[in-house]
């Protein structure tokens, strides 16, 4: 067991959420931190600006860091229970530099099978490239399984905390255990959380990622990704397979551990990683994302209930063949979601249609407050059809395998009432033929054109 209790002495969530990271200092008294839409900072002179090139407190080049951008990444670093957080320019920058701050050529992770599509072809289809091997794990909570797969090379364990489409509840203390055996941490992209829902370093994780894009931003407005390092991975114990931390540099500096301590992933991932390779945030988005923040609970506790709601009435539909919802009873993943979802579990879920894809079709083209859409975690709900747009590329075994039928709709649940949404649905699934379809096909049994040809392409949140 590796979870830790919350500290009871903190103020509570919702007050952290509004006054974490905020400073009036130099900012002419401004109660929240301005937008700083500047490239680059004035030096005051020859020494300040020498200063600035050797590790010296303050700004210089917003590549390099931005008050703007502190002030959400020192919220983002207090909410998730880590020691420092990196703001990048999309959750996309955000898994890949992650990954990257632990691995180099000739290195090896695990991720479960599970994941977002865009990450599970970054992980197949980029790292290669880079001489960064991968396997996937299918049965993402038996510890056996990672464990099975683990070579002397491994470096990572990725998992998300709630999986897409099928609302898959991780066990993080188990895989975090497996993993910390392994002497590896586990990375744990927790977008379908935000850290009101889940606090995944508080059950054994060592980095967290979000796309910021979805709940933490919330207003659909733009883009951006975080990486939170939980400061408690012991780096210095194996220094073999992070030298890189661990050891002293080329140029014989003492080792990141040495001079940073908790926070040498995140200094090296910052400093060394980030600068170069250049997945900066605008300071506009880090400010839109930091309005969106001092809202998050009030927000997910909504996104929760309407989702319960709704999901619990889709359940008692004729039209609806199953739901995946990990708050519901009837959910495999029930128990999990108690355990680690205490809060509520979320919006995002699936349901799949007697019907096939030609009722997925009329359901989908019928509603009319879903929005039409490639994203989550916005306010407004919205609505994909899985199987022909974010999954259109995967194989017919893939689709079986990650349980994605023809006739499975992906929501998102927004904060509109949930009576209305009802109404709105009610009126989609009356649009259908009367009586059992005559195409129903079971899950997984994928009717849509052949996969194998087009597995290449990108596919899209
Ligand atoms: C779980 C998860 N991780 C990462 C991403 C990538 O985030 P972004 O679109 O901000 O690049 C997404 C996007 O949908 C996601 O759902």
């Amino acid at each position: 067991m590796t979870s830790t209790p919350p500290d009871e002495t903190e103020p509570a969530f919702a007050t952290r959420q509004v006054h974490a990271g905020q400073s009036v200092e130099g900012a002419h008294g401004a109660r929240i931190t301005p937008i700083y839409l500047s490239a680059g900072f004035a030096f005051d002179d020859f020494d300040e600006a020498a200063d600035r090139f050797n590790g010296g407190e303050g700004y210089s080049y917003t590549r390099l860091g931005n008050p703007t951008t502190t002030a959400v990444e020192r919220k983002l670093a207090a909410l998730e229970g880590g020691v420092e957080a990196i703001a990048t320019s999309s959750g996309q920058a955000a898994v890949s530099l992650a990954l990257l701050g632990l691995l180099k050529a000739g290195d090896h992770f695990l991720s479960s099978r599970s994941i977002y599509e865009g990450s599970r072809g970054l992980f197949r289809d980029v790292f290669p490239r880079f001489g960064i091997e991968v396997d996937f794990v299918d049965d993402q909570n038996d510890p056996q399984a990672w464990r099975r797969l683990s070579k002397p090379t491994t470096r990572a364990y990725f998992a998300e905390t709630i999986a897409n489409p099928r609302n898959e509840i991780l066990d993080i203390e188990a895989i975090a255990d497996a993993a910390h055996e392994q002497g590896v941490p586990l990375v744990i992209d927790s977008t379908f959380t935000t850290p009101y829902l889940a606090r995944p370093i508080e059950h054994g994780a060592d980095i967290v990622v979000h796309s910021t894009s979805k709940f933490l931003a919330g207003h659909g407005s733009s883009l951006g990704g975080v990486i939170v390092d939980g400061g408690r991975f012991p780096w210095a114990d194996f220094a073999d397979g992070f030298p890189h931390l661990a050891t002293p540099t080329a140029s014989g500096e003492a080792s990141f551990v040495d001079r940073f301590g908790s926070r040498a992933y995140a200094v090296f991932t910052r400093d060394v990683l980030a600068s170069r390779l250049g997945p900066t945030p605008s300071p506009f988005n880090t400010f839109l994302l930091q309005q969106g923040i001092e809202t998050l609970s009030l927000r997910l506790d909504r996104h929760s209930s309407n989702a319960l709601a709704l999901a619990t009435w889709l359940e008692s539909r004729p039209e609806v063949a199953s739901v995946d919802y990990s708050g519901l009873e009837s959910s495999p993943y029930a128990e999990l979601s108690r355990r680690y979802l205490p809060r509520g579990a979320g919006s995002v879920f699936s349901f799949t249609l007697h019907g096939g894809e030609q009722a997925a079709r009329i359901v989908h083209d019928n509603v009319a407050l879903f929005t039409r859409m490639t994203h989550l975690g916005d306010v407004r709900s919205l609505v994909l059809h899985p199987g022909t747009t974010s999954h259109a590329h995967a194989t017919p075994a893939e689709l079986a395998a990650a349980g994605i039928d023809p006739g499975l709709l992906r929501i998102s649940v927004g904060v509109e009432d949930p009576r209305d949404l009802i109404a709105d649905l009610t009126q989609a699934l009356e649009k259908l033929p009367a009586g059992e379809p005559a195409d129903h096909h079971p899950r997984g049994n994928h009717t849509a054109r052949d996969h194998s040809t087009h597995r290449a392409a990108v596919t899209q949140v």
